[in-house]
């Protein structure tokens, strides 16, 4: 098998990519380890940033996104019971957020992809990266019985924060920044209308807060919790209790409560590897960097980061020139470092570290 660029992910980050150099004329084969199913279903993010909502749509993959994306004009921060609104139209130049679940962008893009003749190869396994210093590397991958090498031009990396992408690069080549934090988010989905129109983070002498919502008619809300959190410890009765406590207001508001759909437990990192590339292997996503998920970026900046790549690309295919692709590790990390930042501050403002 061949192809111009080998993807291994089919997360936000690895399918984006692929689309656009769909849209640029390059052709690109994604490995995925887990099923189409599983990666159609698996609740993550929901909060999409203007960017990334203007290239969904001028991409052609953003009509569901216009249909059902919620959009909000601001956001309120909650301190000691008392809510602050903070009014993105009157801060940024009629700038939004659309709450949209990252795994409807994951169902748009693998719809898109498969009609125009894309291939992913969903529910591989033993991936293994070779020849990365070379101009022919190669993904070595087992699909079913079956040994199978991919060979290409260019590798992208967008296999995540676990995937095997970032691993296979020698470590004297990289350098790795990290930070722990000592504290997880309990997350949910509700079957309840949503009592606020707005996101609502909330400070609480208990812990973090986060009313968000999927639909008019699904809440979504996370609370801070012990790293190691064991979900058995926390009851449908005990998470209300606990949401409830850190949420409600002084003017009594309250989340609505319904039926719990779907929990789980997320750890709170910040990483960055640098520089994002080694030989022919680029790294696009949460393979190259990690924010604690409090700003609602790291979705949005694997959006950027392939942005940049397939720009790179584009220009290698058409011209043969590299000097985009030599500054994509520095292009990109301009953006991560400032969106570390952020999310690092948000995440302190907001967070009982001594909880
Ligand atoms: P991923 O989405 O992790 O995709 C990587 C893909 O690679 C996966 O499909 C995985 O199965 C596959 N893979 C892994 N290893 C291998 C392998 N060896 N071989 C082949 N395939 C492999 N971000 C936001 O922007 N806004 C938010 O509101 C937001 N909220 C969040 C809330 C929570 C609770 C969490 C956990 C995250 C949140 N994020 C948010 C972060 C966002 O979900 C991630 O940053 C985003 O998924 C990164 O996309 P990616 O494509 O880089 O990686
Ligand atoms: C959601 C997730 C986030 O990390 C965030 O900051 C805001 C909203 C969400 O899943 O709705």
């Amino acid at each position: 098998m061949r192809t111009q660029v080998g993807i291994v992910g089919a997360g936000p980050a690895g399918l984006m990519l692929s689309h656009l150099l769909h849209l640029e004329g390059i052709e690109s084969v994604v490995l995925e380890a887990h099923s189409r199913h599983y990666v159609e279903q698996r609740v993550r993010a929901g909060v999409l940033e203007q960017g990334t909502v203007d290239l969904l749509i001028e991409t052609g993959v953003g009509d569901r996104l216009k249909q059902q994306g919620l959009i909000h004009r601001g956001i309120e921060l909650s301190f000691g019971g008392r809510r602050h609104r903070i009014d993105f139209s009157n801060l940024t130049p009629g700038r939004a957020i659309t709450v949209y679940a990252q795994h409807e962008v994951i169902k748009d893009l693998i719809q898109a992809r498969l009609e125009a003749g894309g291939l992913i190869h969903f529910a591989v396994s033993d991936i293994s990266l070779h020849g990365l210093g070379t101009s022919t590397p190669a993904i070595g991958f087992r699909k079913g019985d079956e040994l199978r090498e991919l060979e290409c031009d260019f590798i992208a990396g967008c296999d995540g924060s676990h995937g095997i992408s970032r691993a296979s690069i020698p470590a004297r080549a990289l350098k790795v920044f990290e930070r722990a934090y000592p504290f997880a988010w309990l997350g949910v989905l509700a079957e309840a209308a949503p009592a606020s129109e707005e996101l609502i983070y909330t400070y609480h002498e208990r812990g973090f807060a986060l009313f968000s919502m999927r639909s008019p008619k699904i809440t979504r809300l996370y609370l801070q919790c012990a790293p190691g959190e064991d979900m058995a410890n926390w009851p449908d009765a005990r998470i209300w209790e606990e949401l409830q406590a850190r949420l409600a207001t002084s003017d009594g508001w309250r989340p609505a409560e319904g039926p719990i759909l779907q929990k789980g437990i997320t750890g709170m990192r910040s990483l960055v590897a640098e520089p994002m590339q080694f030989g022919r292997l680029f790294l696009a996503g949460d393979a190259a960097h990690i924010v604690p998920p409090t700003g609602a970026k790291g979705m949005n900046l694997a959006i950027a980061d392939v942005r940049v790549l397939a720009r790179a690309l584009a220009e290698f295919y058409a011209s043969g020139r590299r000097e985009l692709l030599d500054r994509y590790s520095a292009t990109c990390l301009r953006r991560v470092w400032k969106v570390q930042r952020f999310s690092w501050w948000m995440t302190s403002m907001l967070h009982r570290f001594d909880a």
